[in-house]
């Protein structure tokens, strides 16, 4: 039988068919356009989602057997707001994971219903990404559009809708709402009513391993798929990733480098982060897990290479890199403001340590190193909370450049275990589909049996002190120009 996994993404949804034993047979990417209304403001259009999944699962199958398709699942991009009205409309363009539009709610959250509520009601507090923020950032701002709404839902949750005509959601990704009570794997009433949502706006819960439904016949007819294809409730694409990477069950660390930069712990046990600079969220093989999350990661050498210094040959442009951990220069990769563990929209990037003999290979040294030593002050939290992390699996775009690679196992001190395919969400999202047609019993299990490690980056001593004074300076960098970034709003 044959499996599928789509990962939508921010810039692009990646589709993944693989058979009953992991063999992956086919990927496809399909694009669509991201808007920047005003800067910080970060939309697409849903339509254009739906459409472009279409296009690709179309391509994606036109080799197979379409009769042997038994599942669809997803990793999705997470807090994205999708609003439809009484007819199913999509009322405005979805608010997505990277906007920091609603710093004003996320205050009125925060500080006037208070974190420590906030925290006790979901596990977490306010990030002007999260969902329920935008939900009151729309009240408050399009009163008329806010009239209108007759669901909310997630983005990969509005495909499901379309495939299945079910309004449903799984429990990695509703976490990121600030709706959620995480720790129960319900909706949290108090943060419901906090927020004006009303019930019947919410969807259905499913853990993302569990059979929401199965193709609306049209959708079948048009894709010339099986009634009886089911559709899994699926993850938020970190938890998708994590599932992809067999970071599952107790103890185990993922790092994604894609738009976002992500370092994801799965436990069995529930827990929240006491600063409140991690995230606590449901995992998808049906426990919990921390997460830090940047706001640009791979993004920020994607715009240095393809906006600023104009090439697409990344591989060359790292080969000139010869002195790792010497660099003079450093860079903040706060291009879109940054999540964790800042929580700061206003937070800008920036290079510093500029001098007449920087060149074009000290920039993107600093580049990559700016985001890998973004990612450590996510993973010191973690360490400070007691956790113990001795090695990392690595998915996403970033993932592909060694040398990248390297920098992380050595500014973060860890054993960087590369595996076998670094597909991440695309491919936990075919994954759950396979439990949930009952082919595997659990993730876990699922897990186990396909993801297999086949080199390991070892942090090499030398380089791991060097890194260490570079990461000593670079924590300066951000302190002192915080209140520049608030003036230059
Ligand atoms: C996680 C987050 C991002 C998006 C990227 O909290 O906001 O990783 O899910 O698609």
């Amino acid at each position: 039988m044959f499996y599928i996994g789509i990962d939508l993404g921010t810039s692009a949804v990646k589709l993944l068919l693989m058979d009953s034993d992991g063999k992956i047979l086919n990927i496809v990417s399909k694009e669509y356009p991201l808007f920047f209304p005003h800067p910080g403001w970060s939309e697409q259009k849903p339509e254009d989602w739906y459409e472009q999944s279409i296009e690709g699962l179309k391509e994606l199958t036109k080799d197979i057997d379409k009769s042997k398709v038994a599942g669809i699942s997803f990793g999705g991009q997470m807090h994205g707001l999708v609003i439809l009205d009484k007819d199913d409309n999509v009322i405005r363009p979805a608010i997505l994971w990277n906007d920091g539009r609603t710093t004003e709610e996320c205050d009125y959250l925060n500080n006037v219903i208070g974190k420590d509520k906030l925290s006790e009601y979901t596990a977490n507090i306010s990030f002007t990404g999260f969902t329920a923020p935008k939900v009151l950032w729309v009240k408050n701002k399009e009163p008329e559009n806010f009239a209108k709404i007759a669901k909310i839902m997630l983005p990969k949750d509005y495909l499901a809708y379309k495939l299945t005509g079910v309004h449903c959601t799984d429990v990695s990704d509703a976490s990121g709402m600030l709706l959620f009570d995480v720790k129960n794997r319900t909706w949290s009433k108090e943060m419901c009513e906090i927020c004006s949502v009303k019930p019947e706006w919410l969807a259905k819960i499913f853990e993302s391993y569990e059979k929401v439904g199965t193709l609306l016949p049209d959708v079948a007819k048009e894709l010339g798929f099986p009634e009886t294809t089911i559709v899994a409730a699926g993850a938020g694409d970190n938890a998708a990733a994590a599932v992809g990477t067999g970071t599952v069950g107790d103890g185990r660390c993922n790092i994604s480098l894609g738009t976002s930069g992500t370092i994801f712990i799965s436990s069995k046990k529930f827990g929240v982060d006491s600063f409140n600079a991690l995230h606590s969220f449901a995992h998808a093989d049906g426990t919990y897990h921390l997460m830090g999350c940047m706001l640009s990661a791979a993004s920020c050498n994607k715009w240095w290479m393809d906006d600023i210094i104009g090439t697409k040959d990344y591989a060359a442009e790292q080969k000139a890199i010869e002195k790792l951990g010497e660099n003079h220069v450093y860079f903040l990769p706060y291009l879109m403001g940054e999540r964790s563990p800042l929580n700061d929209p206003f937070a800008r990037g920036t290079f510093t340590g500029l001098t007449m003999d920087t060149t074009r290979a000290d920039m993107t040294q600093a580049v990559l190193e700016g985001v890998a030593f973004a990612l450590r002050d996510s993973f010191e939290v973690a360490k400070s909370l007691g956790i113990k992390i001795e090695r990392t699996k690595i998915c996403g775009g970033g993932a592909k450049s060694p040398l990248w690679k390297k920098m992380i196992a050595n500014i973060l001190n860890i054993k960087v275990d590369v595996i076998e395919s670094e597909e991440g969400p695309s491919m936990g999202g075919a994954m759950l589909a396979a439990v949930a047609a009952g082919e595997y019993s659990s993730v876990e299990e699922i897990a186990d049996k396909f993801v297999k490690v086949v080199d390991t980056v070892e942090p090499e001593p030398e380089l791991v002190a060097k890194y260490e004074e570079r990461y000593k300076q670079f924590k300066e960098i951000y302190p002192a120009l915080k209140p520049v970034f608030a003036k230059l709003k």
